[in-house]
């Protein structure tokens, strides 16, 4: 039996993932036939949480999906690190994600025939084994009719790769897609359309390639007294602030349990927040690109694809890096080192004012950066959570990457897609995040409410026209409670705690700000429209339930549509005063461009959680002055940076 976690929250360690798995082993009678779609820790009831203490009896649990490749049905189980079983059922008609077992297997089936091979052959590939690669892409329920009923299949992309340093996405082969049943292992159909050259205009993008030329002065980040955090196991201090950091094969970084100290008391803030679904539906008609709608968490395991991190490159400054370790399709562990990294940054001032006698007050502000970043072929998504010295919490998504891309015969039109090369497009697409925020503003009950600015109509309430008022609309219940943001109205959604009060006699909250956003293109008709129905509002609010935790459903795959939020949302549960969840969506409408290629440049976007009368005023105000020494006057270090150079 294995002891090694200090929290319910913990992730499950090595130890722990090998345990549950050999006790799975003997459970459920788990043979070469069965492969881990998904092993997740169980995480106990929220109140349980809440109540645990350093020491108290716990006995940690896993639920893991194993898919049945004999009939590739799916299995969704609970068990113990001691072996006891909780649940075990089969999950009816659904699908489990792609698996890189199987993953492997396709490509290799897809490689082997004779058909793809003369297809290649016809497309200018002298060596089909050496130049190219194959994708295996969900078939997004875009299933030609004949072959839809109801197994799992992939469909394949294929990319050039003239050497083995080439960037393949600057070569995609045209009119050639293998669909590859993968219960069977057998290429089911093949789509071999019109064979147009292989856009050859190198994408290469390593430094061998391109040289580098640019070059700045070394800079680095020292903390000469040590960081100013303080890290247990999992769990951080710094600042004012507390919180637990998690991590999840199928989400990546979630963050748990945020508590901020508000002199001398500590306030809880939110519970469990992580990005819940990651989806990105593509807009070019074509046959090659109209099947890419890859749900990147539900379909993939995001976490699985987690990078291990490099010190200096992809983080800077003092850090502290966390492991991670999943279950591979075979039940095998592995390990997974750097995968999750902290550190403080400056972020420029925090406040300033000089009054009028001269006198300079100013603060540095600094946050704490806690940071995953994965890979899923062409892309790389970072996850980035901050944490401020002025009571907010934000979340930003890094993109970047390679385009996607398709090729055609120069001079076919595609008008929803950017031209990068002769014959070389990249499709336009969105990328449609969904955060789930369980939120528990100073206690586990609170009530969400939209908040619009209107303008006051010209009259006796309103005599010069300049005046406005907000307007407060409290979302009472699900069937009420998915909404749009509206720039005519400055929209904004705040979470409070209706029985807690500030000074001033309004309830305490948080409310939340997005930055970039969009809505679909996809018609909510299409098959990515029912299937990501979540992504036709920026806000949903439910009723929390444990059951509940991804927008578009546990199974996306193949799925006919109608899961998750839509669905749930209809149950009209009341939300005033109850333990809530919003679910916040927010997308990138990416119309690439030519300086997108060929490695995407760091494109941001995200949420800002901000205290709105939570505190009685600016948390900033008790922060101390730097002590940096004026390189000018070369003042005194011990003294406050107030001198006037
Ligand atoms: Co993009």
């Amino acid at each position: 039996m294995s002891t090694n976690f200090a929290h319910p929250l913990d992730p499950l360690s090595s130890d722990e993932l090998s345990t549950v798995f050999n006790h799975a082993k003997t459970a459920w009678n788990l043979t070469e036939r069965h492969l881990v779609a998904m092993c997740q820790l169980e995480e106990p009831n929220k109140a349980e949480v809440l109540a645990w203490n350093a020491g108290d009896e716990l006995v940690r649990a896993a639920r893991l999906a194993i898919l049945d490749r004999s009939t590739a049905e799916v299995y969704e189980g609970v068990i113990t690190t001691t072996g006891e079983v909780r649940s075990w059922k089969l999950i009816e008609g659904a699908k489990s994600p792609v698996l890189s077992t199987e993953s492997t297997a396709a490509m290799a089936v897809a490689k082997a025939d004779s058909r793809i091979r003369e297809a290649l052959i016809r497309r200018g590939v002298t060596d089909p084994d050496e130049q190219v690669h194959i994708e295996t892409w969900p078939i997004g329920a875009q299933i030609p009719k004949y072959l839809d009923d109801g197994r799992r299949l992939v469909w394949t992309p294929m990319w050039m790769k003239p050497n083995q340093d080439s960037n393949m996405y600057a070569h995609p082969i045209n009119g050639l897609y293998a669909i590859i049943d993968l219960q069977t292992l057998e290429v089911v159909d093949i789509e071999d359309g019109e064979v147009t050259p292989t856009p050859m205009a190198s994408g290469d993008f390593r430094l061998s390639q391109t040289g580098g030329h640019v070059k700045l002065k070394d800079l680095q980040i020292v903390q000469k007294d040590g960081v100013s955090c303080e890290i247990e196991g999992w769990k951080v201090n710094w600042e004012r602030w507390n919180f637990r950091v998690g991590w999840d094969q199928r989400e990546g970084l979630v963050i748990h349990d945020v508590r901020f100290d508000d002199n001398g008391v500590e306030r809880r803030i939110g519970y469990r927040l992580s990005i819940a679904e990651l989806v990105i539906p593509y807009g070019d008609p074509s046959q090659g690109t109209y099947r890419k709608n890859a749900f990147d968490t539900g379909e993939y395991g995001l976490g699985n694809y987690t990078n291990s991190l490099t010190l200096g490159c992809d983080c800077l400054g003092e850090i502290v890096y966390l492991d991670v370790a999943h279950l591979t399709p075979e039940g095998n562990v592995k390990e997974i080192k750097n995968a999750i990294c902290m550190h403080e940054e400056d972020f420029g001032i925090l406040w300033k004012h000089v009054d009028v006698d001269g006198h300079v007050e100013v603060r540095r502000g600094r946050r704490f950066v806690v940071s995953s970043i994965v890979t899923i072929n062409n892309y790389e998504y970072g996850y980035y959570w901050y944490f401020y010295q002025d009571g907010s919490v934000e979340f930003e998504a890094k993109l970047t990457g390679i385009l996607l891309t398709l090729s055609d015969a120069p001079g076919v039109p595609h008008p929803s897609a950017t031209q990068l090369e002769e014959g070389l497009w990249a499709p336009y697409h969105q990328h449609t995040f969904c955060a789930r925020l369980d939120l528990d503003i100073d206690g586990g009950t609170n009530t969400v409410i939209e908040v619009d600015s209107v303008a006051t109509p010209f009259g006796p309430e309103n005599p010069h026209g300049s005046a406005y008022v907000t307007s407060q609309d409290v979302i009472k219940s699900e069937s009420d409670a998915a909404r749009l943001l509206d720039l005519a109205k400055s929209r904004y959604w705040k979470i409070i705690n209706p029985n807690k009060k500030n000074h001033v006699g309004q309830p305490v909250g948080f409310k939340i700000l997005g930055n970039v956003n969009c809505l679909p293109f996809a018609d909510p008709e299409s098959v990515i429209g029912k299937r990501a129905g979540f992504m036709y509002r920026h806000l949903w609010v439910t009723k929390n339930s444990k059951a509940e935790r991804y927008p578009a459903g546990e199974y996306p795959y193949q799925h006919a549509g109608g899961d998750g939020l839509p669905r749930w949302s209809q149950a009209n549960r009341s939300l005033e005063n109850e333990d809530v969840v919003m679910w916040y969506v927010f997308g990138l409408n990416h119309i690439p461009r030519l300086e997108d290629w060929p490695v995407m440049p760091v494109e941001r976007l995200g949420f800002t959680l901000k205290p709105v009368g939570f505190f009685k005023r600016s948390p900033a105000m008790d922060v101390a002055p730097s002590m940096a020494t004026c390189l000018r006057c070369k003042g005194d270090s011990t003294q406050p940076c107030t001198c006037n150079h």
